[in-house]
């Protein structure tokens, strides 16, 4: 027993008077007080043995720490940092023990300790803030969090920093950066892409309608010189004088009969031409015009036979065409825009029958509160499993250089905005179904 071992315990010669009783007293006392003080230096080696292992836990956790953690008192004195500070800065924790923080910062630091403080009072929290130290390797940015530090009494008396190197952040971040660009720059491209295709589609159907009306002047103008020539010569026989029955041949030479009879028939066919001409540029510039302001009521059955003319009759004449639409399919909104979207569809149906043995396109419509009109074609149809993309921006299912995907979503957006819907199926006979509803413009 530990009391024996101190000599603690051991029997005492036996007392003579009171003045023995009292002594003996006291020693018990002492000996109480004794076993009290032992009991306590258990416990409290008990506690140091605690403190340690949580220091040297604390301390363990700070050095695997590969975030640089500083703690200073409230003038920016340092009072501790861990070993990523210490490497970060290559000195020794002798070294930085009460350094200002200040001089650990560089000039160029977007925040310096005074900006720390005033968060703290303000008892902000200190995220994210940039910071840049000063290291023997030079500038050494990193993004600061940090806590103020409170006593056991729950008054601040300093601040904690964890800082991580943001190099390696920023430098994600510029890949990212670029990677973002690098996307935005194809999906540009993409755009003009289906802009110059859309263009294209444009010039061609125009070409297309434009030159059947301008043979038609071209064959007319020459018909009305060899007329010319004719009547000229008749004339100058007359202004020679020729005698009747020489006149009477030359017109029987130069059939001026018929030249006369036909020459009006020939201009009427000139001007005719020529109004088609007028005809199709007024169109152009209708349907080209971009004044989304411009809001008007339009025949959805003229557009959708201009569209299925300048697409699919100018680069498909193959393509068997079947229009069953009533007049007068009125809907407000933006023309030119709406024949895009007619275009559009038209066009896709002409790619969906590229190789087929069947090459028909059907439109029909019909009015009531809405308009409706309605594409066929006898094409490859639309596969359930991308039934759903194919109003996705940039969805195609083209090869590079035919489809851009552009199409559906621009054409969707468009019908969107004239309140409009713009559905696809597939019919039971096979090939697409593309249904266009537009809200029926009021009289009035
Ligand atoms: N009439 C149709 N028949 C079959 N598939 C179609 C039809 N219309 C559109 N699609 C499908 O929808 C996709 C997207 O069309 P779109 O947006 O016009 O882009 P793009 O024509 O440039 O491919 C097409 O690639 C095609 O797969
Ligand atoms: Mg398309």
């Amino acid at each position: 027993m530990r009391e024996d071992a101190l000599g603690y315990g051991k029997p005492l010669p036996r007392p003579a008077d009171e003045t023995d009783e009292a002594w003996i007293a006291v020693i018990r006392k002492m000996d109480e007080t004794y076993a009290e003080l032992l009991t306590q230096q258990v416990a409290v080696e008990q506690k140091n043995e605690e403190l340690e292992e949580a220091q040297t836990f604390i301390a363990g956790l700070m050095a695997s720490m590969t975030d640089i953690l500083i703690a200073c008192d409230l003038s920016g004195r340092i009072e501790q940092v861990n070993l990523a500070a210490e490497r970060a800065f290559g000195r020794s924790p002798g070294d930085l023990a009460r350094l200002p923080l200040e001089e650990l910062l560089a000039e160029e630091s977007p925040a310096h300790f005074r900006h720390l403080r005033e968060a703290v009072e303000r008892r902000a929290r200190i995220s994210d803030r940039e910071l840049v130290f000063r290291t023997p390797e030079g500038s050494f940015p990193v993004s600061a969090n940090g806590a103020v530090r409170f006593d056991s009494r729950g008054r601040s008396v300093g601040l904690v920093l964890v800082c991580r190197p943001i190099g390696e952040l920023r430098k994600a971040y510029r890949d990212l950066e670029a990677a973002h660009e690098g996307l935005k720059e194809a999906q540009q491209q993409l755009v003009h892409s289906e802009k110059m295709a859309s263009l294209g589609r444009l010039v061609a159907g125009v070409a297309h309608e434009l030159n059947n009306p301008i043979s038609f002047v071209y064959g007319n103008a020459h018909t009305l010189r060899r007329y010319s020539g004719r009547l000229t010569a008749y004339v100058d026989a007359v202004e020679r004088g020729a005698n009747t029955a020489t006149l009477a041949r030359l017109r029987e030479e130069l059939k001026i009969q018929h030249t006369l009879a036909n020459m009006e028939g020939t201009l009427d066919g000139m001007l005719e031409g020529a109004e088609r001409v007028r005809d199709v540029v007024a169109d152009l510039r209708r349907f080209s015009s971009d004044r989304r302001e411009a809001r008007e009521v339009f025949d959805l059955a003229v557009l959708a036979r201009s569209a299925l003319d300048w697409v699919a009759k100018a680069r498909a004449p193959e393509i068997e065409t079947f229009v069953d639409v009533p007049e007068g399919l009125a809907a407000v909104g933006h023309p030119g825009h709406v024949h895009q979207v007619l275009m559009n569809l038209v066009q896709n149906a002409v790619d969906a029958m590229e190789d087929r043995p069947v090459r028909r396109l059907e439109i029909t419509g019909r009015s009531g509160d809405e308009v409706v009109l309605m594409l066929r074609d006898t094409g490859s149809g639309i596969d359930p499993e991308i039934a759903a993309r194919i109003f996705d921006p940039f969805f195609t299912t083209k090869p590079i250089g035919k489809g851009t995907g552009l199409g559906l979503s621009i054409s969707y957006r468009i019908v969107q905005e004239h309140g409009g819907t713009l559905e696809a199926s597939n019919h039971p006979e096979g090939g697409a179904v593309m249904t266009l509803r537009l809200p029926a413009a009021r009289e009035g």
